[in-house]
């Protein structure tokens, strides 16, 4: 096993009603003055966002609120966050939603400690984040797994780019997590968010590392089959509270970095997924099907075995059913299938409902690739002729 280090302080509050602790738990953490942040309307129309500041107010917490974070969020509404929250002098970032208005509210967690900064220097490598101010989430869907991660992704809508940052300051202080909550949300983000978490242990199943990892290989194939089961209950009854909790639990523990733990990351999917997001504003889970089966076809014989072992103890593809390379294909399949069942596209004109042409091909390849200058991944790294060659598999 290689060594790691892993140190994931979230502290979590999760079943019915974790959201009425709120006001309770944000004390605990010293806030006194909170800055909430929402996104387009959901949790107004639950009725979640007055609850939450009902109980602030009786709990002698101060707040204000920004609404408007929209899927893929931007840094325009980040940079207006700070100034609000920097001149209420806010103490304590409140994200109530998903992965979008989480990463807003980290973000602006980043520019109320950093005020001298823009804080797209951050995200774009010109400043080292050095402090923070403390987030918490009341999470309304799972998916992007903000609520626990390291990582917080936005879009510069002047540079039309769309980039994560990495840094153990990105993990949150706290996360109330009601599956209850994830119960109004629409089918499409549903299995958009259940296609995510997958593919972030997907992202840190296929790395370069050869060495056994017994107990995180199981966790990791644990994770992915709960999810796929949990999926199937779940949209035949998005009120089925178990799948529901299977679903959440699982979309936190799979980008907490515990599924992956000795084994390194890849995640050049979600750097190809994240240039069509930027380009076309593509849902994020739908990227990612759109080119996961393009991906696998295009590495997988850079350690069949990997493949094969994925084949089996995912989808039983046993040593009978074939060589090693006929097992790897046939898991590659399978897992495609299941994308698809979802409902998920999963090919470049399924996501877009177009075909791209050559010359947009090879713009998305080289901007993923800074003009071949830096390579994606780790199980195969990805430079821009391998990058288009996987557009146009998938194309
Ligand atoms: O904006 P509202 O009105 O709340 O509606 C949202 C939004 O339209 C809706 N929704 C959320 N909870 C709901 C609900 N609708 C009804 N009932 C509820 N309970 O769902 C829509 C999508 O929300 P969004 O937050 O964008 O989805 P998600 O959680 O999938 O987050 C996606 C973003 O996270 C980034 C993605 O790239 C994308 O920008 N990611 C963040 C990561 C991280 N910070 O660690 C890792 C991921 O790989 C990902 O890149
Ligand atoms: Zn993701």
């Amino acid at each position: 096993m290689q060594s790691f280090e892993f140190k994931m302080p979230t502290e979590i509050i999760f079943g019915r009603h974790a959201e009425d602790r709120v006001a309770e738990k944000l004390r605990a953490y010293g806030a006194s003055r909170v800055y909430i942040v929402y996104g387009g309307g959901s949790v107004v129309r639950s009725g979640l966002l007055s609850r939450i500041e009902c109980q602030l107010t009786s709990g002698g917490l101060a707040f204000q609120v920004l609404g408007g974070v929209q899927p893929n969020p931007r840094v325009a509404l980040v940079r207006e966050g700070i100034r609000e929250a920097l001149a209420f002098r806010a103490n304590f970032i409140l994200a109530v939603g998903g992965g979008s208005v989480i990463d807003s509210a980290k973000a602006i967690a980043h520019g109320v400690a950093n005020p001298g900064t823009d804080i797209w220097d951050f995200w774009s490598g010109r400043a080292k984040l050095e402090k923070t101010t403390p987030v918490g989430s009341v999470l309304t869907l799972a998916a992007a797994g903000s609520e626990t991660s390291d990582s917080a992704v936005l879009t510069n809508e002047d540079t039309m780019r769309k980039v994560g940052l990495n840094t153990p300051l990105n993990r949150p202080v706290l996360a109330f997590m009601n599956p209850e909550l994830t119960f109004t949300v629409p089918e499409k983000q549903l299995v958009c968010g259940v296609s995510d978490i997958i593919m972030h242990t997907l992202e840190r199943y296929f790395t370069k590392v050869k060495e056994a990892n017994v107990f995180t290989d199981r966790v990791a194939e644990d994770l992915i089959k709960t999810v796929m089961d949990a999926s199937r209950a779940a949209v035949k009854d998005r009120e089925d509270y178990d799948a529901m909790s299977e679903i959440m639990w699982c979309g936190s523990v799979s980008h907490s970095d515990f599924t992956g733990l000795s084994r390194g990351k890849d995640f050049s999917v979600h750097k190809l997924g994240h240039e069509l997001s930027a380009r076309f504003d593509a849902t994020h889970g739908a990227s990612l099907t759109s080119l996961w089966g393009s991906w696998a076809q295009y590495v997988y014989q850079d350690d069949t075995a990997r493949f094969a072992q994925f084949a089996e103890r995912i989808f039983g593809i046993e040593a009978s059913a074939g060589t090693e390379e006929e097992r790897a294909r046939q898991g590659i399949e399978k897992m495609v299938a299941y994308f698809k069942s979802l409902g998920m596209p999963v090919s470049l004109p399924e996501l877009l409902g177009t075909k791209l042409n050559d010359s947009e091909l090879y713009s998305l390849a080289d901007l993923a690739t800074a003009g071949d200058t830096k390579k994606l991944g780790t199980f195969h790294p990805l430079n821009r002729k391998d990058v288009l060659a996987i557009y146009k598999l998938a194309n």
